[in-house]
């Protein structure tokens, strides 16, 4: 028996002012998005804006259903929409952004696992690291240079 160590290097930002220029951008379009998220019955709000390598951005927030397992989160509803709309293009960088309209949220707030699957998909066809910032409402950003720093031990295609 040995012991497998995981770990990743995640850069933390103090605030939203502190990013590059160009992810400052895509993060305000995730703000925008978050706020046009239908979520009548968690009240949490999701925003999401990828930026793609023909300049292109696509943003998405979480839409929720009566039937619960129905709705969709902001990460997929925008990654399935740039994979509907440009098949060819690649995915540099995405921002999330999240807020509850229940209480304050300065917590970076990372994608959920089956989002984080979603993306792991995407970056195995793309053969390219996507970039994630996650914030909460404000405050920190934290980012992660591919999704297998967030998702260790990926389950992928090469498997099937
Ligand atoms: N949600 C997202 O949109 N992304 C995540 O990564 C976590 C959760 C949404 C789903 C649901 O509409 C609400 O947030 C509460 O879980």
């Amino acid at each position: 028996m040995k012991t497998i160590t995981i770990s990743a290097d995640l850069e933390v930002y103090d605030n939203e002012a502190e990013l590059p220029g160009d992810v400052q951008s895509l993060m305000e379009q995730a703000i925008e998005a978050r706020e046009k998220s239908y979520s009548p019955y968690s009240q949490f709000k999701v925003g999401a804006a990828i930026l793609l390598d023909n300049k292109e951005v696509v943003t998405g927030s979480n839409q929720e259903n009566a039937s619960y397992p129905a709705g969709l989160c902001a990460e997929r509803t925008a990654i399935f929409y740039a994979g509907a709309k440009y098949p060819e293009a690649k995915i540099l960088k995405m921002a999330l952004t999240a807020r509850s309209e229940n209480h304050q949220m300065e917590v970076p707030t990372p994608p959920c696992g089956s989002c984080r699957q979603a993306i792991a998909e995407y970056e195995v066809k793309q053969e390219q690291p996507i970039e994630i910032f996650f914030m909460g409402e404000k405050g920190k950003v934290v980012k992660s240079n591919s999704i297998s720093d967030l998702l260790p031990l990926i389950f992928d295609n090469s498997y099937l």
